[in-house]
């Protein structure tokens, strides 16, 4: 069995914990903005294709001394490269973290670069190139105090991008925090979906991803791919269990609505290149005029709240008429909404029933629900 680390945005560590117990880690842990599992290979490619809300997935090799960058070069010296890279590979080297002495990232990753070149050149072989693009190997520094975390980036780039999302709106939520809003609203298949401010689409295409069980990774490749232990086989078995096992009907609707009518083209655009534009409704229309679809269902939206998107000042009204839909249309429902304001979210006059943290990029910002009896 092997250590794994999966980076996380801060606030949804717990959700992808539970994410990762539910498809097999072992010894689960929540640790700030990440999660420690242990597992196998096999586990290792599950995580990278079916978890919705991690951003990548280390695999820690190594922690050594690095108090300054002489004691880091002779550290990343004493490990035997050869077990991860060939001098035919690429690599490219990711660092986060500073001490006194590191405290600049390119300077850490430089001198990680050549030790590893240089211990790869003493042994009387080629050296790797660089490649910060689409390197073979991407190695993950973390330093901290007086010790340097050297892992593997198994997932090569970031999880939440999932490959469908050619176009993006004005503010666009990240694909992992929607697919961990979608968990936190406790929004299962069988309820109806609403956002009527979907923007670009991105919670209601994770919600149809969702229900139609399709593997977030399923069309992107991953850093694992071309690790010298890279299985093939048991790659394109998981990736044939991940295709035998979508679902092909959603039970109730998914809609996405929004008064912009250039983001909802953007929106139509993405579940079209997910393929899912059979399934996922989009349509132009000013929250004023919205109705429930449904007798019940959960609705979740990220209205404006004034540091990306419109001024503060202008948006009370707006998060005064979101309050008053809920109540009068929306009874049966259970509504959320993400703000990173407290004061406007005080203009909806609803009761919340829960208020969850959590950061939206690096905005702080909370998760309110109010339910509607
Ligand atoms: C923060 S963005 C939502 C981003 C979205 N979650 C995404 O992933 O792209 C807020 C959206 O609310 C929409 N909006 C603002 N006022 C509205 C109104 N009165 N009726 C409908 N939509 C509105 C804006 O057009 C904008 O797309």
């Amino acid at each position: 069995m092997n250590n794994y680390f999966a980076t996380v945005s801060r606030g949804l560590e717990e959700v992808a914990a539970q994410e990762l117990v539910r498809i097999g880690a072992e010894e689960v842990r929540p640790d700030f903005t990440g999660v420690h599992f242990k597992g196998d290979k096999r586990l290792l490619y599950q995580a990278n294709l079916w978890t919705r809300t991690t951003f990548r997935i280390l695999m820690p090799i190594a922690k050594v001394p690095s108090l300054n960058g002489d004691e880091l070069y002779r550290s990343v010296q004493k490990l035997d490269w050869s077990e991860y890279l060939d001098p035919d590979m690429t690599l490219a080297i990711a660092c986060t973290g500073k001490n006194q002495n590191l405290n600049h990232t390119h300077f850490t990753a430089l001198q990680i670069k050549n030790a590893i070149t240089d211990w790869q050149k003493r042994r009387g072989g080629n050296r790797s190139s660089v490649d910060t693009e689409n390197p073979d190997l991407l190695i993950n520094a973390h330093i901290d105090e007086k010790h340097c975390i050297i892992s593997l980036d198994s997932s090569g780039s970031s999880l939440h991008r999932r490959g469908y999302r050619p176009a993006i709106g004005a503010a666009p939520m990240k694909e992992t925090l929607a697919a961990a809003l979608l968990e936190m609203a406790e929004w299962t298949p069988d309820l109806p979906f609403l956002d009527p401010m979907c923007g670009s689409g991105t919670l209601p295409i994770e919600a149809a991803l969702k229900a139609l069980n399709i593997a977030p990774g399923l069309y992107r490749n991953f850093g694992f791919q071309s690790w010298l232990d890279y299985d093939d086989n048991l790659w394109q078995s998981l990736l044939q269990d991940a295709t035998q096992s979508q679902k092909h009907d959603l039970a109730v609707p998914i809609i996405g609505s929004d008064r912009d009518l250039n983001v909802i083209r953007q929106a139509f655009a993405n579940a079209e290149s997910s393929g899912l534009e059979d399934y996922v409704k989009f349509a132009r229309q000013e929250l004023s005029t919205i109705e429930a679809p449904a007798d019940r269902g959960v609705l979740l939206c990220n209205p404006p709240y004034g540091v990306r998107l419109g001024k503060e000042a202008e948006l009370g009204e707006l998060y005064q008429l979101l309050g008053d839909i809920f109540k009068q249309r929306f009874k049966g429902w259970t509504a959320y909404i993400l703000t990173g304001s407290m004061k406007l979210s005080r203009q909806v006059g609803l009761r919340t029933s829960k208020r969850i943290k959590l950061y939206n990029g690096t905005i702080p910002c909370t998760l309110l629900k109010y339910e509607m009896y």
